[in-house]
């Protein structure tokens, strides 16, 4: 037999979406602090929205009491107990009534959530297939916007609008094509929070002009003067409201959340969810039951937040680096000295501190930097003393 020449080869395709350039923040943000953090030196990391909060014991507990003697599949809507108990925790802390059966879904963390809502509205053929995204912002809208075929338009945040939302920053030919706001309030990563007029007035376009609107509320226990509000307040008719334990119970590993809203869009994502295999665990529904019908932790929480906040804001302000919006959220946004937001936060990381800079976080965010109060205290008073050495 001749020797044969190899058969020719076709790379099978990828999601060119996976094959670009686009790297997640966090990602880009690991890597600087691998080549810059000095050697020996514990990092102290302000990047990274985790909490290092315990979570309480008695959520815990409830989560082992949840694991089964034998396991079945959950059901993908949530259990009933659960939906009650979002549904209870809502109208304690918003005033706000609604029906479990119709109006509440589980969601493992807002994350998919996020995520998924988009693949739910924007469909081969739709006649609206523009999601608006406010930015800086949490870096899932976007790319979820475009896996699902829909196309994103960004719109920057001003400080000159103290970070909030304005309607009249999108041109009316967008919102003609739109089929998703989304809003996140308390915001990350500026702590900006619309107060309930705003969001009525959001509410009341989005009804007028036919759009859905994603009040993405993960921040919403985390305050510190006023509780925020929620969009729910104004009625659910194109609502739908994002609300998780990650931040509020210090839960990031348990991944629970919920959504609220619209029941047309609630009967729509459960006939969609079911498809994805994003059903939570029934034992992280037990801990998030127990989580969900407890006010006092959360208090907790807060003060814990308070008090860092307090450490670095008094530092700040000794420097003279000014610090806007952040009433709420844990985020403090601060506007950098100079100006250059990366080169900032090389100098920090060369402190072995870890903050985000704001153009990480899309258009918008240039010239700022994201702290997250997720140290401990020690940490944050640790982090003042070296910030000492840090130019600006
Ligand atoms: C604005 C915002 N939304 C949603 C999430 C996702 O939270 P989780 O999936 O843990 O509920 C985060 C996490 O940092 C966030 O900052």
């Amino acid at each position: 037999m001749s020797p044969a020449t190899p058969p020719a080869r076709l790379a099978p395709p990828l999601n060119p979406l996976l094959t670009g350039p686009r790297e997640y923040p966090f990602v880009t943000l690991d890597r600087r602090r691998d080549e810059l953090a000095p050697a020996g030196v514990p990092i102290i990391n302000f990047g990274i929205g985790d909490p290092r909060e315990r979570t309480p014991e008695f959520i815990v507990e409830a989560l082992r009491e949840g694991v089964p003697p034998m396991s079945s599949y959950p059901a993908a809507p949530g259990r009933a107990d659960l939906r009650a108990a979002c549904a209870g925790w809502l109208e304690r802390r918003f005033g706000v009534k609604v029906d479990p059966e119709r109006h509440v879904l589980s969601a493992n963390g807002t994350k998919e959530a996020v995520f998924l809502l988009a693949m739910a509205l924007v469909g081969r053929g739709s006649a609206r297939d523009v999601v608006v995204i406010p930015s800086p912002a949490y870096p899932v809208y976007e790319p979820a916007a475009r896996f699902a075929g829909a196309e994103p338009h960004v719109v920057p945040l001003r400080s000159e609008d103290g970070w909030k939302f304005r309607i009249d920053r999108v041109p009316e030919e967008v919102w003609a094509r739109t089929a998703l706001l989304w809003l996140n309030t308390p915001h990350n990563p500026t702590g900006a929070t619309l107060e309930a007029a705003e969001m009525a007035r959001v509410a009341a376009f989005a009804r007028e002009r036919g759009f859905w609107v994603a009040s993405d509320e993960a921040y919403s226990e985390i305050w510190f003067s006023e509780p925020p509000p929620t969009m729910l307040q104004q009625g659910l008719d194109n609502v739908l409201v994002l609300h998780t334990l990650s931040k509020r119970s210090a839960m990031t590993g348990f991944r629970s959340g919920f959504m609220c809203g619209d029941e047309r869009l609630i009967a729509a994502l459960r006939r969609f969810r079911p498809n994805v295999g994003v059903a939570t665990p029934d034992f992280v529904q037990s801990a998030a039951v127990a989580a969900w019908k407890d006010d006092a932790h959360p208090e907790e929480q807060r003060s814990r937040y308070a008090v860092k906040r307090r450490i670095l804001l008094d530092y700040f302000e000794r420097r003279g680096w000014r610090v806007e919006a952040s009433t709420a959220s844990f985020y403090l946004w601060m506007r950098v000295p100079g100006g250059d937001d990366p080169a900032f936060v090389d100098g920090l990381l060369r402190a072995g501190l870890v903050a985000m800079p704001g153009s990480f976080l899309g258009p918008g965010g240039e010239g700022f930097v994201r702290w997250a109060l997720v140290p401990t205290p020690e940490a944050c008073r640790e982090a003042c003393a070296r910030l000492e050495g840090v130019q600006a």
